[in-house]
């Protein structure tokens, strides 16, 4: 009989992607994704250090299985595995052992290809402990693996299974530019790129099961350089030239870029190859030169601004998105000053914003002058109300003009489709069922904080020659 198996996917789209892979590799030995964790035989927490908060939620959660194993056991319903992955796994993973020892399966992000037979030793150890043998499966035992292994995780897992027609596609992972608040270089490790052909025959087998667009994954993503047949690096740009010569595949997105890394190959893919999407996530994280240097950025603000007018040369519908932290150590009221003004100046249409959290061994938590947390408070309301009034002012540009929007899920009221636009916004309209994963040119004719409302044009599918939205 198949186990039912349930992921609970926290923190950035690389830990989605990572989700499915688990889920692949773990179908083989018998595990199906379940609907909910109540009727799941394992369940897996996929896990975010980035901030405190994000840290937090683990515990709290994994009281709630254990409670739930608990209510299994006493219904006779059998065992329920607890797995911790991700990045708490990886930074803190003796220590859930021992603050919860019921844990059976604690393993790192570059341990997944390991996951089956990990779960196949706690398997042995569940069904020893339910017959009584404390010695071998007792509480506390469980199984960890928090190595970063000499192979690449990659060439040990499944291709990934298509669900719908946008999919994710990891290609660099890892991150050694050591931002001074930021976790991901420890808990990732150092900078790896996937090979060029390896990423090409992921691509190509996403596209014939039926994916449309495709975004590329990485801490940073722009950093890319496989290798391809010849030996040779290649970079981003270069690769989503390759990518672009897949027949079907109508979307090429990539995220998360570092200003540091975009280059004139990436500048030229955006000019030349229309599946490019004109909608760059680009994290500045402070206007402030003094606090960038502080945050090891290695930009300053005039280099981002230059960055990002060399990118909008490159096509004039291109639009931006960004992070931003507030109240990192020393950050004064004119440091935020500087931030606003550089998010009047450049105009992002969609962010997201955070308060600087401390994070364990990382250079900024033990520096002088932490902001008070009601500084970080009122300064995180005035920017992201700033970013707000951005946002709703493009969504209203929008009003009037004809984008194309992949329909990918069916929406709220019946005849209704949703889809995303070249934007990323959420899009509803009224549209035959079959319209469903497919490419619709719509005028949009309503525009709220966060989604607009289209009308159809005309089924524009195969893509149109050029998916320029507000043109
Ligand atoms: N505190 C607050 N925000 C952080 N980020 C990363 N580390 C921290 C931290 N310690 C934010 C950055 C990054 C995004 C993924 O999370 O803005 O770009
Ligand atoms: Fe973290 Fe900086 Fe690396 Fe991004 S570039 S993952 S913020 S260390």
């Amino acid at each position: 009989m198949k186990k039912q198996l349930y992921i609970k996917t926290y923190g950035c789209q690389m830990n989605v992607y990572d989700s499915g892979r688990m889920a692949d590799v773990l179908a083989p030995i018998g595990y199906a994704p379940a609907q909910a964790p109540d009727s799941a035989d394992m369940v897996i927490l996929n896990t975010c250090h980035i901030r405190e908060k994000a840290s937090e939620k683990v515990f709290s959660e994994l009281g709630r299985l254990r409670l739930l194993r608990e209510e299994r056991k006493a219904e006779g319903k059998g065992d329920l595995l607890i797995a911790v992955a991700g990045c708490v796994a990886q930074a803190e993973g003796e220590e859930i052992l021992a603050r919860a020892p019921y844990v059976d399966i604690v393993l790192g992000p570059q341990a997944y290809h390991k996951l089956p037979e990990m779960v196949a030793q706690a398997e042995r150890a569940a069904a020893a402990r339910a017959n009584g043998d404390d010695t071998a499966a007792g509480p506390g035992r469980g199984v960890l693996n928090t190595d970063f292994p000499e192979e690449a995780k990659f060439d040990f897992l499944p291709a990934p299974r298509a669900e719908g027609p946008s999919a994710f596609l990891s290609i660099q992972e890892g991150c050694d530019k050591f931002c001074t608040f930021c976790v991901v270089p420890y808990t990732r490790g150092a900078e790896y790129s996937r090979p060029v052909d390896a990423v090409v025959a992921e691509a190509r087998g996403l596209v014939e099961a039926g994916v449309r667009e495709i975004t590329l994954l990485g801490q940073n993503v722009n950093a890319y350089h496989g290798l391809d047949a010849t030996g040779t690096e290649m970079g981003l740009g270069d690769l989503c030239r390759a990518l672009a010569e897949i027949p079907g595949l109508s979307r090429i997105r990539y995220t998360t870029s570092h200003p540091r890394d975009v280059d004139d190959a990436l500048i030229a893919a955006h000019r030349d190859l229309p599946q490019m999407m004109p909608f760059i996530h680009l994290p500045v994280q402070s206007g402030s030169d003094r606090i960038l240097r502080a945050m090891n950025r290695g930009h300053t603000r005039d280099r981002y601004r230059e960055i990002v007018a060399g990118l909008k040369g490159s096509r004039d519908d291109l639009a931006l998105s960004s992070d931003f932290i507030v109240g990192f150590p020393g950050e004064t009221d004119k440091d935020f000053r500087d931030t606003m003004a550089l998010v009047e100046e450049t105009g992002f249409i969609q962010a997201y914003s955070f308060k600087y959290s401390p994070r364990p061994g990382t250079p900024a938590s033990a520096m002088p002058n932490q902001v008070p947390e009601d500084e970080k408070d009122a300064r995180l309301k005035e920017l992201q109300a700033l970013l707000q009034r951005q946002q709703i002012a493009f969504n209203q540009d929008c009003v009037g003009r004809e984008m194309d929007v992949l329909l990918d899920r069916v929406g709220k009221h019946p005849g209704q489709l949703l889809g995303r636009s070249p934007y990323m916004q959420p899009v509803h309209v009224t549209a035959p069922a079959e319209m469903r994963n497919t490419i619709a040119r719509l005028r949009i004719v309503s525009a709220g904080p966060n989604s607009l409302g289209g009308e159809l044009v005309a089924a524009a599918d195969p893509p149109h020659s050029s998916e320029r939205a507000c043109a």
